[in-house]
């Protein structure tokens, strides 16, 4: 593979390089030695914006409570609001930043990353302000969503139809204004915002020229796959509870269907069916959900050995899954999440000589070295000269 000024410009047979490279000065060797070399991880969907973990309510949930009765009881989402909106903006950027660098550890080089825990004019823009300036710093490609239709805050007077008022009126143009959001998102669901309030929502933020996506069907079926499909947004999210119409739905539109099972193991849910989507014809990615409450798991190599021992996918699939249809659900299908020529030079040398090794190996992700824009990055990497037990 030939790289210059941080892309891909040629792929192809050793013995074949030199004819293809053109430089001016001697260009940089670095020989993977017969490893594996994939694109980098493209984690499409994470809330990693936020102050406050939930490790009780993972104890609540093993001794038997469900996701919704401690949301209901007023845990879930409000916990993190309430610890968020109380955070120092050093404390939501350094958690921020270490999530991140373990992202990177597991060799994800493109991040979307939601608000979601502010809830309020200034804590969701607060949020958004430090995501652009890690962004702006951070060697990793960052994809900011706008998700203030998350949760209705605790005691929003008019509950949540008044709140997706407000949060139209008053939050979406100046987070449009700002330039802080490249999507928007919602969460569709009994308990949180419905099908009319997520039309209203996702339409005025397309109208203000930012992309859509939804958080569809993760408990119960909404209808707000097909929703998604109807107005073209990037990606229906979850859908671990899609019935047949919203597959079908998605499998004839452009909307990528994002699979995060991720929070199906740690929800002790059945996981989702990606051979039926595939089966009928969608784009499927993988993606993490990385949040403090229904799935703590920056790993994207585990999501892929989850996808593939445990919702029906080949090996291939899932790789192809949690790269290019990853970058396809965040518009960036010719930069990210392959390595065809013009492609950012973001990938991952293996300790592998195998591919299949990716998620036959659980848990522990064999990584040599990522390079994000052809630079090798310092962190990653378990320093492992070898190339397998095989
Ligand atoms: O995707 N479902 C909504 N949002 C997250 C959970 C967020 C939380 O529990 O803090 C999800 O599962
Ligand atoms: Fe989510």
């Amino acid at each position: 593979m030939a790289c210059v000024g941080g892309r891909v410009t040629w792929t192809g047979r050793t013995d074949e390089v030199s004819g293809a490279v053109t430089a001016a000065a001697p260009p940089v060797v670095f020989d993977a030695g017969g490893s594996v070399v994939t694109p980098c991880f493209v984690d499409s969907h994470t809330h990693a914006l936020f102050h406050g973990t939930r490790e009780i309510e993972f104890a609540m949930r093993a001794a038997g409570a469900t996701y919704q009765q401690i949301s209901a009881a007023g845990g879930g989402i409000a916990s993190t609001v309430q610890s968020t909106r109380a955070a120092s903006p050093d404390l939501i950027r350094s958690n921020l930043e270490r999530h991140l660098r373990a992202m990177l550890r597991c060799g994800t080089g493109t991040v979307e990353v939601k608000s979601g825990y502010g809830l309020d004019l200034e804590t969701e823009i607060r949020c958004l302000a430090i995501l652009a300036d890690c962004a702006s710093r951070c060697r990793q490609t960052l994809v900011p969503t706008f998700l203030g239709p998350h949760a209705v805050p605790a005691g929003f007077p008019g509950g949540a139809g008044a709140y997706i008022d407000f949060v139209i009126s008053d939050v979406l143009p100046e987070v449009a204004r700002k330039g802080l959001a490249v999507f928007v998102d919602i969460f569709c669901e009994e308990g949180a915002f419905d099908l009319e309030q997520s039309r209203r929502f996702l339409t005025a933020a397309a109208a203000l020229g930012m992309g859509t996506r939804i958080h569809s069907d993760e408990f119960t079926d909404s209808g707000s796959a097909a929703l998604a499909a109807e107005l073209g947004a990037a990606s229906a999210d979850h859908l671990l509870a899609a019935g047949p119409s919203e597959i079908s739905a998605l499998a004839a539109g452009n909307t990528v269907a994002t699979l995060l099972p991720g929070t199906a193991f740690n929800l002790g849910l059945p996981f989702p069916d990606a051979r039926r989507l595939l089966d009928s014809g969608a784009a499927v990615a993988l993606a993490t959900d990385f949040n403090p409450g229904s799935c703590y798991c920056e790993s994207m190599p585990f999501i892929v050995s989850t996808a593939v021992c445990r919702c029906g996918m080949t090996v291939e699939e899932a790789l192809v899954a949690a790269t290019a249809n990853g970058a396809a659900a965040l518009g960036l299908g010719d930069r990210k999440g392959s390595l065809q020529p013009g492609a950012d030079a973001d990938f991952t040398v293996w300790a592998l000589d195998d591919y299949r090794g990716i998620p036959y190996h659980l848990v522990l992700p064999d990584i040599r070295f990522v390079f994000l824009s052809a630079e090798a990055e310092s962190e990653p990497g378990t320093g492992a000269s070898g190339v397998g037990d095989g």
